[in-house]
């Protein structure tokens, strides 16, 4: 609970800020995509993607501080977005939500970030990466 000597993270832009701002988040996602490339369980999550990571990286680090309370630097490249619904088209299981959550924890370890903010962003995250799996799994019903 929080005491009121801080502002909980998820406030105002307290999440971006704690994250680094923009070149913490793009670190964040560099360290993610790497993590994906070179870890032998994400390589169908990996096969999902491009050959070339340039555009993954640049789009969710822009996502990235948007959803952290910072500035909307997807929107202002590529539009609005909803995250389930860009996730439509892809056949996400349970392994393949798994693995993104698993990338993005271990890239989370890699930063310099308080263990309470990594904790609270690793948990956060598995919101959206849930919703994304109940869509998918809605979309591509096999019966
Ligand atoms: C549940 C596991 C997830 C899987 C398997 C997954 C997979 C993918 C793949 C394969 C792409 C590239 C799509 C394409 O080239 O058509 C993509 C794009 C993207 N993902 Fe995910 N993702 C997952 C979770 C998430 C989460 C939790 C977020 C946000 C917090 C996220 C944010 C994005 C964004 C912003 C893009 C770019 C979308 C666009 O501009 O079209 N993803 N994802």
């Amino acid at each position: 609970m929080n005491t009121g000597e801080s502002p909980p993270f998820g406030f105002e832009d307290t999440s971006f800020q704690t994250a680094g701002g923009v070149d913490g988040v793009r670190k964040l996602v560099d360290a993610f995509y790497d993590v994906m490339d070179t870890t032998g369980t994400a390589k169908t999550l990996r096969a999902m993607h491009a050959e070339d990571l340039t555009e993954s990286r640049e789009k969710l680090a822009r996502f990235l501080c948007g959803w952290l309370g910072g500035p909307n630097r997807y929107r202002e490249k590529y539009g609005s977005i909803n995250i389930p619904q860009a996730h439509r088209h892809l056949h996400v299981s349970m392994a393949e939500r798994d693995a993104w959550v698993s990338c993005m924890d271990q890239a989370l370890d890699q930063q310099a970030y308080p263990e309470n903010f990594s904790t609270y962003l690793k948990q956060q995250l598995r919101v959206p990466a849930d919703r994304i799996l109940e869509v998918s799994q809605h979309y591509h019903r096999s019966s």
